[in-house]
């Protein structure tokens, strides 16, 4: 009697095992998902930009350039690839602040933004012009 309880207790252990394996699967996925969410494009615009250039893209009139409807932004990937290593007028060099994986995101993200559409370009082109 004492025995067979034992073993009912057991299998019930060994059956609540691939229940705890999924939930703890879904909270990893859930916790990467959040991690990927903050590394967007958008976010990092958020967080390196928008300070001057403002989160509408539209920047501060004679102060901070409009990033929504630039020449420059809907030009050529490369060039707003420059402006962020080089830097230009009172714009920072963002060169050793941000990765070139971070810079593409950024860069795939204002040439998409607001209206603006462009090709996409891939850390590896940015990291060649670094
Ligand atoms: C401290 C304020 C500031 C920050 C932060 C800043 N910029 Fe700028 N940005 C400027 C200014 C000022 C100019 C105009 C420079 C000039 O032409 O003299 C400019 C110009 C630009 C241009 C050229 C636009 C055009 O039409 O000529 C691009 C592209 C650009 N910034 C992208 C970015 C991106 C992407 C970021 C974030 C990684 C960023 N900027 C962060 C101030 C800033």
């Amino acid at each position: 009697m004492l025995y067979s309880r034992a073993m009912k207790k057991e299998h019930a252990l060994h059956r609540d095992k691939p229940t705890r394996i999924s939930v703890l699967f879904s909270v990893f996925i859930f916790c990467s998902s959040v991690v990927v969410a903050e590394d967007t494009g958008e976010q990092l615009f958020l967080n390196n930009c928008a300070e001057c250039h403002q989160r509408d893209g539209k920047g501060i009139p004679n102060i901070y350039p409009a990033l929504a409807g630039s020449e420059v932004v809907r030009g050529s990937s490369v060039d707003v690839a420059l402006v962020m290593l080089i830097g230009r007028g009172e714009m920072p060099s963002f060169a050793g602040a941000i990765s070139h994986e971070d810079m593409a995101s950024i860069i795939n993200y204002v040439r998409n933004a607001w209206g603006n559409s462009g090709e996409e370009i891939s850390a590896q082109r940015i990291e060649n012009l670094r």
